[in-house]
């Protein structure tokens, strides 16, 4: 399977769980891929697992001189940068009474600013470049609509599936497609952290809250980063060549918008 044959990806936040689960069908798929993270040593870890088609790049997606030099560190390494995904992103939950400016400010520097300055920094590369690019940006069902604990971070997601749309819009003018995935639940640390979260909240047992969840999904069981690794290839190749600023749900079932 080579249907990203030839074509350099850099990855956001590709470390650990989905961004890596994406980083090594990237490489499968005939890609150089570079995994851009805060956790140089994980995203070196990984980038040895998954072999030289793998690299690690020190990323800080909230420190604008860090996102340039990540893409010129790519462009350096594999002469181009033809794919984006913005997968680096933090999660908080509290009531609204509760919310801090200090986890709002954090939430948003990542989840809502990384994602738009990344996007604009690997856009003028592509623009220079003059081949178009395909940009993909992590949503989440939680962008869809709110919940009652969730409000920062449900609202940084709604943002992003707004970026998407106008950033999609905007640079199809230059053959870049911007489109966006919403997953729903995923299985890995992420979600290890957000069922220790409503332990708190909710005063449940560890492990409850994420019974509760997978119950509710449709498919009968929370995700893998592998389940979602079909629609960002997809989306990433040429076949997505007229797919324009959409955001697509992969959740086993759980929104239907
Ligand atoms: N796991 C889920 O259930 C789920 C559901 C819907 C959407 N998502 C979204 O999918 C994406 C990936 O989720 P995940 O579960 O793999 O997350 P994760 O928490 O396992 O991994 C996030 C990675 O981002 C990195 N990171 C954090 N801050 C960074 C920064 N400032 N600059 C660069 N890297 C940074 C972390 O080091 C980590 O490697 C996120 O955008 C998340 O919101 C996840």
């Amino acid at each position: 399977m080579t249907r990203l044959a030839g074509r350099s990806a850099l990855i956001t936040g590709a470390a650990r769980g989905i961004g890596r689960g994406f980083a090594e069908a990237y490489a499968r798929e005939g890609a150089t891929v570079a995994i851009g993270d805060v956790d140089l040593d994980a995203a070196a870890e990984a980038a040895a697992a998954i072999g030289p088609a793998a690299y690690a790049v020190a990323l800080d997606v909230t420190d604008q001189a860090s996102i340039d030099a990540a893409i010129a560190e790519v462009v350096a390494r594999a002469g181009r940068l033809d794919i984006l995904v913005n997968n680096a992103a933090l999660f908080d939950l509290a009531p609204i009474v509760d919310i801090t400016r200090e986890s709002y400010e954090r939430l948003y520097a990542v989840n809502v600013a990384g994602v738009l300055f990344t996007m604009q920094a690997a856009a003028r590369q592509m623009i220079a470049q003059g081949r178009g690019g395909k940009i993909i940006n992590m949503a989440s069902q939680a962008g869809r609509r709110g919940e009652a604990l969730v409000a920062v971070y449900c609202s940084t997601k709604a943002a992003v599936i707004s970026l998407t749309q106008s950033a999609g819009l905007n640079l199809i003018a230059h053959g870049i497609n911007v489109n966006a995935i919403a997953p729903g639940v995923v299985d890995g640390a992420h979600w290890d952290h957000v069922d220790g979260l409503f332990a708190r909240y909710e005063g449940k047992a560890p492990g409850q809250k994420k019974a509760e969840v997978a119950a509710g999904v449709p498919f009968g069981r929370f995700a893998t980063p592998a389940d979602l690794t079909g629609m960002a290839v997809f989306l990433a190749s040429e076949e997505a060549d007229y797919i324009v600023a959409q955001t697509y749900n992969v959740d086993g079932g759980q929104w239907m918008s």
